[in-house]
C-alpha cells in the first residue's frame, strides 16, 4: 500500500479476494480467487493519517501552496500514466465486480473524460478567481482554498469512476488524501499506486486497506479528518459522522441511498417506457444508486406494460462479463442472492406474483431477474433499496399515489416520469422536482452527463457533485482584501 510517498510491504493478515465469476469444481460452482489485499490495523491507519497531515502541514505544505497550474500538471501526468494501465484496470474491474467488459471500458473512459473536464473547469475557475474586485473602497481577490485532510471512500458498483469523482477534485483543490477503496473493488486500484507515488508530492495520496470498523473508526475519532467523502449508505455515513469529536468542523460530501421511482401514466408511450425501464432497472444488474427501484404504472395500461416489460427483460442476455452482448452478469456481494430471494419470498407471502424472465432462482453469484407485481406497502420491496435485478411494480389509479409515496420516502434522488401529454407533464414537474433532485422525462434515471448537478434530497445525499460542483465542494471560497 502507498503511504508517505513509499510503497509499503505488508506482512500481516490479508483478505483473499473472490471474484463473482465462478468456476466449476467438484463441489459445484465456486468463486475464483483473484488476489488479496492487506488487512491493515489501527497502527497503519493512523500512520497513513499522519502522513497526510504532514503533507498538508496546516495548509503550509508543498501541495496546498502549489499554484493551480502546477497541481494541474501533476494530475495531467497521473492521467497519462493511468491511461497506460487501461487494459489491466479494465480487466480487474470486470473480474472484481463482474461488470461486463464493455461497461468496464466505459467506466474507465468516463473517468479519464471526467479528469480532463475537471482540469478544464479548474482552469476556468482559476481565471475567474485570479482577478481583483473593488467594492466600497476594498480591493479583494476571491480565491478557492483547500480544506485539509480528506478521507475518501468510493462504492463497489463504480469502484474507479465514482471514487475518482471525489478523489480527483479533492486532490486538485490542494487537499491531501487518505483513500480507502471499496471492499469489492480494491485490486483494480493497484496498477495506479505507482502513478500516484510518482506524480504527487510525498504524503499527498495515501491508501489504506482493511476492515472499516478497525481502520476507519480510529481515523474519525482522532478528529483530524477535515472532510469525509463517501459514496455508500446513509447508515454508515451517520455512524462515521457521529465518531468525529467535533462534527461541526467536519465537511461531509456524501452520495447515499436512493429508491428511484418510475411513474408511467395512462398517457405514456408504453414501448418507450419499457425500453427505458429495462435500462433503468437492470443496467449493471440494478446495482446503481440511480437505478429505477420501483415502478408505478397506471392500472389501465398495467397489463400491456407488464407483458412488454417481461418480454423485453426475457431477451436480455445473461452470462459472463466478457461475452458478446451480455447484459446481466454475476453479482459481487456474496450475501446479495440470498437477500434478493428473501425480498421476493416476502412479496409472495404478501400476495404478489413473480414473473421470472430467465427461469428464476439464484445460483452462486448469479441472480436471475424477477418482476414482482402487484407490490404493496406491507412488502420489503416497497421501501427497501434492493440494489439488484428485482423489479417491483405497483398499479395506481390516482397520480396522488406515487406522489405520496415520494413525499413519505426517506430518499429523494430521482424520478423517471413517462407521459406523452404536455399538459400532464407540466402539471407534474413541480410536485416531483420538489421531492427529488432530478426529474427525467420519458427517460431513465441516471447520474450523467457529469457536467450536470448530481445530488439528492433527504437521506440521498449531502453536497452536490458534478465536474464544477465538486471543485466547490472540496474547497472554501476565501478572500484576500485590502483598502484601496
Ligand atoms: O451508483 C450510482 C451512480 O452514481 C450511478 O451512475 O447513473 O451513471 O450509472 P450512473
Amino acid at each position: 500500500y502507498l503511504s508517505g510517498g513509499e510503497m509499503k510491504t505488508w506482512t500481516g493478515d490479508v483478505h483473499t479476494v473472490l471474484s463473482p465469476i465462478c468456476i466449476k469444481t467438484a463441489n459445484g460452482l465456486e468463486r475464483k480467487v483473484i488476489g488479496s489485499y492487506p488487512l491493515c490495523g489501527e497502527e497503519e491507519a493512523m500512520a497513513s493519517l499522519n502522513d497526510a497531515i504532514l503533507a498538508y502541514r496546516d495548509g503550509r505544505g508543498e501541495w496546498p501552496t502549489m499554484s493551480v497550474a502546477e497541481r494541474i500538471a501533476c494530475v495531467e501526468k497521473f492521467t497519462g500514466k493511468m491511461i497506460a494501465q487501461k487494459q489491466e484496470v479494465v480487466s480487474l474491474i470486470m473480474w472484481e465486480i463482474g461488470k461486463s467488459y464493455a461497461d468496464s471500458v466505459k467506466e474507465f473512459d468516463r473517468t479519464v473524460e471526467y479528469i480532463h473536464a475537471t482540469i478544464d473547469a479548474l482552469k476556468d475557475l482559476d481565471r475567474k478567481s485570479s482577478g481583483f474586485a473593488i467594492e466600497q473602497g476594498i480591493i479583494g481577490q476571491i480565491r478557492r482554498s483547500p480544506l485539509g485532510v480528506v478521507l475518501c471512500m468510493g462504492p463497489f458498483n463504480y469502484p474507479l469512476n465514482e471514487t475518482f469523482t471525489t478523489l480527483i477534485p479533492a486532490l486538485i483543490m490542494g487537499n491531501t488524501l487518505l483513500f480507502k477503496p471499496p471492499k469489492h473493488g480494491t485490486l483494480l486500484h493497484y496498477p495506479l499506486l505507482e502513478a500516484f507515488r510518482e506524480c504527487f508530492p510525498k504524503g499527498v495520496v495515501n491508501t489504506i486497506y482493511g476492515r472499516g470498523n478497525v481502520i476507519i473508526a480510529p481515523l474519525m475519532e482522532s478528529g483530524k479528518i477535515n472532510v469525509l467523502t463517501l459514496i455508500g449508505s446513509s447508515k454508515v455515513a451517520n455512524q462515521l459522522k457521529k465518531m468525529h469529536p467535533k462534527v461541526n468542523r467536519l465537511r461531509a460530501i456524501l452520495g447515499l441511498d436512493a429508491k428511484n421511482a418510475a411513474i408511467i401514466t395512462d398517457k405514456a408511450d408504453i414501448d418507450l417506457a419499457v425500453k427505458e425501464c429495462v435500462l433503468g432497472s437492470l443496467s449493471f444488474n440494478g446495482q446503481r444508486c440511480t437505478a429505477i427501484k420501483i415502478i408505478f404504472v397506471h392500472s389501465s395500461v398495467a397489463d400491456a406494460f407488464l407483458e412488454k416489460m417481461s418480454a423485453a427483460v426475457g431477451k436480455l442476455k445473461f452470462g459472463m462479463p466478457w461475452e458478446k452482448d451480455v447484459f446481466l452478469t454475476p453479482l459481487p456481494e456474496p450475501q446479495k442472492p440470498g437477500y434478493l430471494q428473501s425480498c421476493v419470498a416476502d412479496a409472495v407471502a404478501h400476495g404478489a406474483k413473480v414473473i421470472n424472465t430467465h427461469g428464476g432462482a439464484a445460483n452462486a453469484s448469479f441472480v436471475y431477474p424477477a418482476i414482482v407485481y402487484p407490490v404493496n406497502e406491507k412488502m420489503k420491496l416497497y421501501r427497501e433499496e434492493q440494489f439488484g435485478p428485482v423489479i417491483p411494480v405497483i398499479p395506481f389509479d390516482n397520480i396522488e399515489t406515487p406522489i405520496n409515496y415520494l413525499i413519505e420516502a426517506d430518499h429523494g434522488q430521482q424520478v423517471a416520469l413517462f407521459s406523452n401529454d404536455a399538459e400532464e407533464l407540466a402539471s407534474l414537474i413541480d410536485p416531483l422536482v420538489n421531492q427529488v433532485s432530478r426529474v427525467n422525462i420519458n427517460c431513465q434515471c441516471q447520474r450523467g452527463p457529469d457536467i450536470f448537478p448530481f445530488t439528492g434530497r433527504k437521506d440521498s445525499a449531502e453536497a452536490t457533485l458534478s465536474v464544477f460542483d465538486a471543485l466547490r465542494a472540496f474547497s472554501i471560497r476565501s478572500l484576500v482584501a485590502t483598502k484601496q
